[in-house]
């Protein structure tokens, strides 16, 4: 199996490249490292002893990202390349749907060109919009409240119509709750730049003495702490999904829609007093104002990717928060 990951630099798909090549693929990454580091991939390398064949493309140049399908004749891609956070994304919508849509057309065109007919693409939650109500399941109706969520649910909808115009292909919708952790060996992790928007990222910085104080961002919120509930999930159960997937689209099963979570929703307070148990000191945080946009809870109903992708997360919220501070602790600079 012969697989074009985009976006293969980046923190989600690093640790499937590992995944990947774990299970005897063959690896192509496609990035033009707008967000992340070269170093991921050489990390990557170091992990699995295999080798990743690297393009430092952006895939807005079309002849670029077209020259490597026809040099590369993979059986399937993963779609990860995109921007991605919510906050930047209401500043400059115009440049997350330039990126987003660009990338996304110029790929399917080149699929289409070459034969390829095989997808995997990196959806969210975060198109349920406010869930009626939780666990979410996959026909829950969809909605979006920003322009990076716009992406998201336009692209669903670009390969709905596609996949109903040639059915011949094999898609694989994957609806992401909250990624966290890192591997296990504390080489590959999260490397956001800047303050992180993020809660584990924030936290693991507070943890490791880079920033003072964690904002609780609301605790009346409608939950049993009155803190935010969310479905963190940990990145190499993500990762181990995503092989799943690409076996389930070897099956022909035309387009699938799976959540990737675990179905289990903790506060943002439970989720520090994890994060304290792994890092083994109280950190310090405060009630800061509601984030706007934010919603009470959301966690995923896990039940159809177990079954029909034969997967479910192993990892608990202690592992997820064990390999976050792992990473941190060994690289307080990311890959800098
Ligand atoms: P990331 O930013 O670490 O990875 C995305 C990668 O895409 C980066 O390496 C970036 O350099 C690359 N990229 C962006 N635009 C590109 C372009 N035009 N050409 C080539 N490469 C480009 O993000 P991640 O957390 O690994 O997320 C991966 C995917 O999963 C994204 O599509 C994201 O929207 C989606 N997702 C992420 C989360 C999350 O919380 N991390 C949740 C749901 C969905
Ligand atoms: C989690 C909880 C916050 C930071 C985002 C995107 C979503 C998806 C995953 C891509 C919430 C609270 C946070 C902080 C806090 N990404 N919080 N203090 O918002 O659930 O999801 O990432 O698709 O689209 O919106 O994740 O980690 O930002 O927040 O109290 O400093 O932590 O209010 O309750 P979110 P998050």
């Amino acid at each position: 199996m012969k697989v074009l990951v985009t976006g293969g630099a980046g923190f989600i798909g690093s640790h499937t490249c590992v995944v990947l090549l774990e299970n005897g693929a063959e690896v192509v990454v496609v990035d033009n490292l707008v967000n992340s580091s070269e170093k991921s991939l050489e990390r990557v390398e170091q992990i699995t002893g295999k080798s990743v064949t690297f393009y430092n493309v952006d895939m807005l140049d079309e002849k670029a990202l077209d020259d490597i399908f026809a040099n590369e004749k993979v059986d399937s891609v993963i779609h990860f390349a995109g921007l991605k956070a919510v906050g930047e994304s209401c500043q400059i919508p115009l440049n997350y749907f330039e990126n987003n849509f660009k990338s996304t057309i110029n790929m399917l065109k080149s699929m289409k060109k070459h034969g390829v007919k095989n997808l995997v693409f990196s959806s969210s939650a975060t198109v349920y919009g406010k869930p009626k109500s939780v666990p979410i399941r996959e026909d829950f109706p969809l909605s979006v409240s920003n322009p990076y969520g716009r992406t998201k649910l336009v692209i669903e909808d670009m390969l709905r119509d596609i996949y109903e115009a040639d059915k011949s292909l094999n898609i694989a919708l994957l609806r992401y709750f909250n990624p966290i952790g890192a591997h296990e060996s504390g080489l590959i992790g999260e490397d956001p730049n800047g303050i992180p928007n993020n809660l584990v990222p924030y936290v693991a910085k507070v943890a490791a003495g880079k920033l003072e104080c964690i904002n609780v961002f609301g605790d009346d919120y409608d939950t049993p702490d009155g803190t935010g509930v969310r479905d963190y999930i940990h990145v190499m159960d993500l990762s181990e999904a995503h092989y799943a997937a690409l076996k389930k689209l070897e099956e022909n099963p035309g387009l699938v829609t799976y959540n990737l979570g675990t179905g289990t929703g903790y506060s943002v307070l439970d989720v520090i007093h994890a994060f304290e148990k792994a890092c083994g000191k109280e950190l310090p945080y405060k009630i800061a104002p509601r984030r706007p946009g934010d919603i009470d809870e959301c966690y995923a109903d896990p039940k159809k990717a177990r079954e029909e992708l034969h997967w479910e997360a192993k990892r608990n919220i202690a592992d997820m928060c064990r390999d976050s501070w792992n990473w941190q602790s060994k690289n307080p600079d990311g890959y800098h």
